[in-house]
């Protein structure tokens, strides 16, 4: 396909079928959903960039993500049956392949069903996600992450459907100077450390780009961005378990930040926790515990802080200090709108990271654009969590209640 060189490479948050944007992210595999979120014989619909697509897991396990419409009188295919790898539409019984040919069309004449094929993708699980590619040509290999191949519990968090831009979440990552602010109740609540003084910086790396915020005498906090869309960081585990517990557990996380359409986004979730045996089970068991009672009322108080109807300082104190930052990015990344207005923005000296991401999409869109090579992202094979010494802010973190 030809696009016009005068396409906006400035212009990452509109990320449909033939956007720029849109089409660079195809360029990668993308999470579509959690894996142990479809069970064999099931269909879902899914929308991703716009998209809408029917993914489904045939009874032998594998998975398929085909369109999201009937070729023959547009139903949603997802309401129809599993059966093998196919998928049968509930309206006449029309069945599909994975691969989107149409098999089989009950009451009409042979031949006539081999010139039926929807969309389909190619798909394939890690991390205990399902991946998709979406883009032109053929897929590339499926990034790995090593930080997340290691021993320990590997476990994928409830998906986090936000109703905003998927870039308002990207830009928030490598902006550390949010966090002595937005994250001043949940501090003030831990022990009100002074964390406005840091020093940021930021550089280009063979995965995307390094942040790096350190404060006097405390140890460097990494920050890792993996172009296009994923974040990695370090931090003190989530507080299902005990105090002790979450005093001394780190866990890495990947963040996976997909686009729905224009206006919400989903954020996949995985963490490695270091921990093995009965102490990997036990833990598995609170968090997964601790993940049945979560979001929607966390959500609640997020939408009642936006409307006015209260204020951060007035969420209950019981509130873990996972949770309470979980609110607190939700009401800024949420409240910038569901695209932010980036034209009428004054950006500092803090925003040093949000800056540099921005121009490593600019110029890879941009190339895109106009046919040149793109850059091509490797991970180290050792990884880069080691790199983590120590993160200030979760520390912090850590000593909070275990709610
Ligand atoms: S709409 Fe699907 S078979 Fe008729
Ligand atoms: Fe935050």
């Amino acid at each position: 396909m030809i696009y016009a060189v005068s396409a906006d490479y400035t212009d990452f948050v509109h990320t449909g079928p033939g956007t720029l944007a849109g089409r660079y992210l195809r360029l990668f595999w993308q999470p579509v959903l959690r894996s142990e979120d479809l069970a064999p014989g099931r269909a879902v619909p899914v929308r991703i960039m716009g998209e809408d697509l029917t993914l489904y897991r045939g009874e032998s396990g594998a998975t398929h993500l085909v369109a999201g419409r009937c070729a023959h009188r547009g139903t949603k295919l997802s309401t129809g049956w599993v059966e093998d790898d196919c998928v049968r539409c509930l309206y006449h019984g029309w069945r599909y392949d994975g691969s989107g040919q149409c098999v089989e069309q009950p009451g009409e004449d042979q031949g006539f069903a081999a010139k039926v094929r929807i969309t389909s993708y190619p798909t394939q699980e890690y991390l205990g996600l399902i991946f998709a590619y979406m883009g032109e040509g053929a897929p590339p290999p499926m990034r790995r992450f090593p930080d997340f191949e290691r021993e320990g519990v590997l476990a994928a968090g409830t998906p986090e459907y936000w109703p905003c831009n998927y870039y308002n979440r990207l830009d928030n990552a490598p902006d550390a100077g949010h966090v002595p602010w937005t994250h001043r109740e949940s501090l003030t609540r831990v022990g009100n450390r002074n964390v406005s003084n840091m020093t940021r910086a930021a550089e280009e790396t063979e995965y995307g780009m390094l942040s790096r915020a350190s404060g006097p005498g405390e140890p460097a906090h990494f920050l890792h961005f993996h172009m296009p869309n994923i974040n990695q960081n370090r931090s003190a585990a989530r507080v299902e378990g005990s105090l002790e517990d979450a005093a001394k557990l780190w866990v890495d996380r990947l963040f996976f930040r997909v686009p729905v359409d224009d206006e919400n986004c989903v954020s996949f979730v995985v963490d490695l926790v270091p921990l093995t045996g009965e102490a990997g089970e036990a833990y598995r068991e609170r968090r997964r515990h601790a993940e049945q009672t979560q979001t929607a009322s966390l959500r609640q108080i997020a939408e009642d802080i936006l409307a006015g109807k209260m204020h951060i300082h007035d969420v209950d104190q019981s509130l873990s200090t996972y949770k309470l930052f979980w609110i607190e990015d939700f009401a800024v990344q949420v409240g910038q709108g569901p695209i932010a207005t980036r034209d009428q923005e004054h950006l500092g000296r803090i925003d040093v990271g949000v800056i540099l991401m921005r121009k490593l999409w600019q110029r890879e869109l941009k190339a895109l654009a106009e046919g040149l090579p793109l850059k091509q992202w490797t991970e180290p094979a050792e990884g880069l969590a080691h790199m983590t010494e120590g993160n200030r802010l979760t520390a912090a973190a850590a000593r909070s209640n275990g709610s």
